[in-house]
């Protein structure tokens, strides 16, 4: 059994680096609080997430500042003025930023190694005042500085890191798991880490139900798992958490539960030697394609679901189209979307096996034989017919849909359609990994695709 306060000590900032983003989160507020003050503008600018709540984990770069306007401002005056405040104090202290527009739009200031998100938003007081989704965050601060108490923040931590490691923790539709807040409420209902590991393991179920305030709406969710935001009873805080996710969770608390190693905060880099990865894929004797294609540039959050779609859409019209597809996965890295799809054979017949109508309807039985005779017989009562196949390799097939002529199948969002048709490249993996000699990050999520059941820590 790991010595938990031990570990504790290697995940939470130090003294020195809790005072300084304390520090350059105060001299923030302060530059945008008297800005607001010079110009007339009714906004206020305060701390919210991890750092204002004491559950920030060591080196973790995000702050976020939240500025406040009145209800009675209206949201295009808020954008306008919140960024503009933004924009200032990054001016002021900072060395870049980047706009960022998920659902809504914000400004990621660079600030002595930081990355702060300025988020323009409405004052409120209760749930049910909300305009927005972000509006809820000053009172998630609130509720977590009232309820959590102070040696419980390790609790968190340790719940945090232990997610990130085992690949769970963040709602970013990148991961589909568990957002700090989470996190945070977990500890609340089940007091420790041990606790929550404890339940997890084993009472969770699809559709378990936590309710802190027992508000008692748990039942209008239909999500694997449900926790009632104690500050908005209409808000399921684990809305984003896909079940592959939690069913991770499950198996890696309860993994810890019987073998408890300090492997579960401390990932080791493990260095991926790219001749024995290419030897590992074709010991499989599957075949497998890498799809890429150069990335819009859009926000993360709003290029992965299309990413996902486009990685779910080929994996369909292969199978549609006859091929064992035994699995896949995608990727964004360094302007580029990578998607990995790995088929059991890559050469089909020309010709496949086409199911008509059973003989007792008369009219279709005839016209099915009109159409296909020779080419067609009986299987008991129905009949079959041997049709040739558009295309036989699964190579060509991908090269049609990603074409302007096919990609009319192919499901890809909005972003992704161009970049794809005009500047995709389809390779098999031995040649991906010769001709383009990936770096680490790329091979490490190609060695983690092989072996799943690997802690994955934070690779990619
Ligand atoms: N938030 C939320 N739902 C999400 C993501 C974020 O309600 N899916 C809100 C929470 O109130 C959260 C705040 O936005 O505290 C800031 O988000 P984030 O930085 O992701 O979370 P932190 O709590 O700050 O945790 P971390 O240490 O990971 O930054
Ligand atoms: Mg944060």
């Amino acid at each position: 059994m790991p010595d938990l306060n031990l570990i504790l000590k290697k995940i939470e900032p130090s003294p020195e680096e809790k005072t300084r983003v304390e520090n350059l989160a105060k001299q923030l507020i302060q530059i945008i609080n008297q800005k607001a003050q010079r110009e007339g503008i009714p906004a206020e600018a305060i701390l919210v997430g991890s750092v204002a709540k004491g559950t920030r984990l060591a080196g973790k770069a995000d702050v976020d500042i939240f500025i406040t306007f009145p209800l009675s401002c209206s949201e295009g005056y808020i954008k306008k003025k919140g960024l503009k405040l933004g924009h200032h104090a990054i001016k002021k202290l900072g060395n870049g930023y980047e706009e960022r527009y998920a659902s809504h739009p914000y400004v990621t200031g660079f600030i002595n190694g930081y990355e702060v998100d300025f988020v323009p938003c409405y004052a409120i007081t209760e749930g049910r005042e909300l305009k927005s989704a972000v509006d809820r965050t000053v009172l998630h601060t609130r509720y977590i500085t009232a309820h959590l108490k102070a040696n419980q923040k390790g609790e968190v931590l340790l719940l945090k890191r232990f997610m990130q490691v085992v690949g769970c923790y963040g709602s970013e539709f990148k991961v589909g798991g568990f957002p700090g807040y989470l996190a945070e409420l977990l500890i609340l209902e089940y007091e420790t880490f041990m606790g929550v590991l404890e339940q997890a393991a084993h009472e969770w179920r699809p559709g378990y139900q936590v309710d802190l305030e027992a508000y008692g709406t748990a039942s209008q969710f239909n999500d694997p798992l449900v926790v009632v935001d104690p500050v908005d009873e209409k808000r399921n805080v684990a809305a984003a958490l896909t079940l592959q996710k939690m069913a991770e969770f499950v198996v890696a608390a309860s993994r810890y539960l019987d073998n408890p190693s300090p492997d579960y905060f401390f990932r080791k880099d493990k260095k991926i030697d790219t001749k024995t990865l290419k030897e590992e894929f074709l010991s499989r004797g599957t075949v497998n394609l890498v799809l890429t294609s150069p990335a819009p540039e859009i926000p993360e959050d709003a290029l992965y679901p299309q990413i996902r779609k486009t990685e779910h859409s080929l994996m369909k019209i292969l199978k549609r189209s006859g091929f064992r597809v035994w699995g896949s996965d995608s990727v964004s890295y360094q302007g580029r979307i990578l998607i990995i799809l790995e088929l059991e054979v890559n050469l089909l017949p020309p010709f496949k096996k086409h199911y008509g109508p059973q003989i007792w309807n008369r009219v279709h039985s005839r016209s099915f034989q009109e159409k296909y005779h020779p080419h067609c017989w009986l299987e008991d009562d129905t009949w079959v017919a041997l049709v040739k196949r558009g295309h036989t390799t699964a190579e060509s097939l991908l090269k049609y849909v990603i074409s302007p002529d096919g990609i009319h199948h192919l499901r890809t969002g909005r972003h992704l359609k161009d970049q794809l048709i005009n500047g995709y490249q389809l390779k098999a993996l031995p040649e991906f990994l010769e001709e383009e000699k990936p770096d680490q990050k790329v091979l490490a999520w190609l060695y983690h695709y092989l072996h799943k059941d690997e802690l994955p820590g934070d690779i990619y």
